[in-house]
């Protein structure tokens, strides 16, 4: 299947990165110039996006939302019955059908690690055959891992794994640093907080472990690990974060209206 790429920034670089040895890719972006590298390794690179579109099969739309209007206006005749995915943050299933009707679209909000392929795609679609289906979940599991959620849900995703890559630098920087404080190298701090988070994630995702379940286990009591979390309780690092994801979906919800 031929899939047009439009946007060839971060998330539109991730995406061909991960799809390229499944698909025959088709790329148009802001500058041609940013495209030679692509064309010099043999994908079919494009002047303007109606080009790229009228070639696509499938088209992906990862241009920043202020693009969204001139670039749907360009390319709107040529999507007739084609498989529509776009990762714009804020704009909706119905304003990309205000161009098109007959096409099948999904929305998908991804997250940074996309850019090594393991990015958590949450998304949603309009309605869609079981063909375009299948080839919507091979290129979401090309770079991530897809979840299914109802479209009312976007905002408060875009607050918890779209934004939260940011929260757990937060978190990951303050160990790093605690580390440091305490004497330890900056490379072995850094090392280690790395290692305990992904060693924690593999964790609970493998063995499928409640965080709660977690914290008992390695909470003894009058020990070390009870002393820590006291103090994370009463600097309300609950409120924080709580906080923190409702201050991020606040802001998308605010995004999306306008
Ligand atoms: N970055 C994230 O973590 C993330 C997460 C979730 C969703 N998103 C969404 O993904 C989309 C892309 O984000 P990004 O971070 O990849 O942005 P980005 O790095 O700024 O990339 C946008 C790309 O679009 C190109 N472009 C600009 N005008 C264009 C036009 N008229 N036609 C075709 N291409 C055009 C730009 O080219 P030039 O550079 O040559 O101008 C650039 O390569 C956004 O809508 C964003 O909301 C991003």
């Amino acid at each position: 299947m031929k899939v047009s790429i439009i946007g060839l920034g971060t998330v539109g670089k991730s995406i061909a990165e991960g799809i390229k040895n499944d698909y025959d890719l088709h790329l148009s972006s802001g500058s041609y110039e940013k495209l030679n590298i692509w064309n010099r390794s043999g994908f079919k690179t494009y002047k303007t996006n109606l080009e790229n579109a009228s070639n696509g099969d499938i088209i992906i739309l990862a241009v920043k939302p202020v693009n969204a209007e001139s670039v749907l206006n360009e390319i709107k005749d040529y999507l007739h019955n084609k498989l529509i995915i776009s990762v714009m943050a804020g704009i909706s299933i119905e304003y990309i059908k205000r161009y098109i009707k007959d096409a099948y679209i999904a929305r998908v909000m991804p997250n940074i690690p996309m850019v090594i392929q393991k990015s958590v795609n949450a998304y949603c679609i309009d309605r869609i055959n079981d063909e375009y289906h299948n080839e919507l979940l091979k290129i979401l599991n090309d770079f991530g891992t897809p979840v299914e959620i109802k479209e009312s849900y976007i905002d408060a995703v875009t607050g918890l794994s779209g934004s939260g890559p940011g929260f757990i630098s937060i978190m990951m920087d303050s160990m790093i640093t605690a580390g440091i404080k305490l004497g330890i190298p900056k490379d072995i701090s850094r090392y280690l907080t790395i290692e305990t988070f992904l060693g924690t994630a593999n964790l609970m995702k493998s063995k499928n472990i409640p965080p709660s379940e977690l914290r008992d286990e390695v909470m003894t009591p009058g020990g070390t690990t009870i002393a820590g979390i006291y103090e994370l309780e009463k600097g309300n690092v609950r409120t924080a974060i709580t906080n923190a994801v409702e201050a991020s979906y606040k802001k998308a919800r605010e995004y999306n209206k306008q």
